[in-house]
């Protein structure tokens, strides 16, 4: 018998952003993965579920600024869609060891699952976020979203590009990402080059588009990992849809840089004025 383990609020919010997102089509068989850095609380709570394995497994990058953490992670090769049936094959917890240089598992993983092939991105990118000091720090997600995969194969892989065209087609997208977002060209998943590629443009924005691959996102929390995803996604698609409508052309009136200043002044968002014209 697995132990009860949609108990602690983690794991519940954790199957919660799982079933959320499949339920959207981000996620094709085993496609995109999700974490989350426990906090003391957490701890408290899934204490009696914890048992460390004996065997550690070394990182090829070091992470320090993880030492003796715990995360709750996606397994590689699972499918998200079943999170919520069989949580100890789908996700696991990890712990790092006290140089932040490797990890054993605690919990999950059951039957020799494995962390996800994105694990070193998503330790990664914890460390960036907690140098970077914006407490965006707690979850790392990444998903499969088609609207932003069918927009990489028509705009440049550029932050800037990225993110005046999102800002320009939906007002909301300055709100939620006033930072920008950052874009790279298409990398081998999982590969060392995408996780480092990755972090550096993520110590700056909270999303990264992934050039025909998806996309991936640093967040407080779950609703903000779904939130920022969900509205790159959604104004990629009202981008996608604008286009098509006017003949494959740019459209013609989009949010402008003075409308976009004027947005920010009202909500008191500092935007990234190297975004702005
Ligand atoms: P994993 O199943 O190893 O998490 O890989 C899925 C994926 O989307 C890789 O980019
Ligand atoms: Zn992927």
């Amino acid at each position: 018998m697995q132990p009860d383990v949609h108990e602690p609020d983690c794991l519940r919010r954790f199957t919660r952003l799982c079933v959320d997102a499949c339920a959207r089509g981000w996620h094709e068989a085993n496609g995109g993965n999700l974490s989350y850095r426990l906090d003391e609380d957490d701890l408290v709570a899934l204490a009696p579920l914890l048992e460390p394995e004996s065997q550690w497994h070394g990182l090829k990058r070091a992470v320090p600024e993880l030492a003796g953490a715990h995360v709750l992670m996606s397994a590689s090769g699972a499918y998200l869609s079943n999170v919520a049936y069989d949580p100890s094959h789908i996700c696991g917890i990890i712990q790092l060891d006290a140089c932040g240089e490797s990890w054993r598992a605690c919990w999950g993983f059951a039957d020799d699952a494995r962390p996800s092939s994105e694990l070193e991105t998503h330790l990664a990118a914890y460390a960036t976020a907690l140098r970077a000091g914006d407490g965006a720090d707690r979850v790392v997600y990444h998903a499969h979203a088609p609207h932003v995969i069918a927009l990489s194969t028509l705009i440049e892989p550029s932050p800037r590009a990225w993110t005046r065209t999102l800002w320009r087609t939906m007002t909301e997208g300055i709100v939620v990402f006033p930072q920008g977002i950052g874009a790279l060209p298409w990398m081998v998943p999982g590969s060392p080059e995408l996780a480092e590629a990755t972090c550096e443009l993520m110590a700056v924005h909270r999303a990264c588009v992934w050039t025909q691959h998806g996309i991936m996102a640093r967040a407080a929390g779950f609703d903000e990992a779904f939130g920022i995803i969900d509205t790159v996604e959604k104004s990629a698609g009202i981008h996608l849809g604008a286009r098509a409508a006017n003949g494959g052309a740019e459209p013609r009136h989009l949010v402008s840089d003075e409308q976009l200043r004027a947005i920010c002044e009202r909500y008191g968002l500092t935007p990234n004025e190297g975004f702005l014209d």
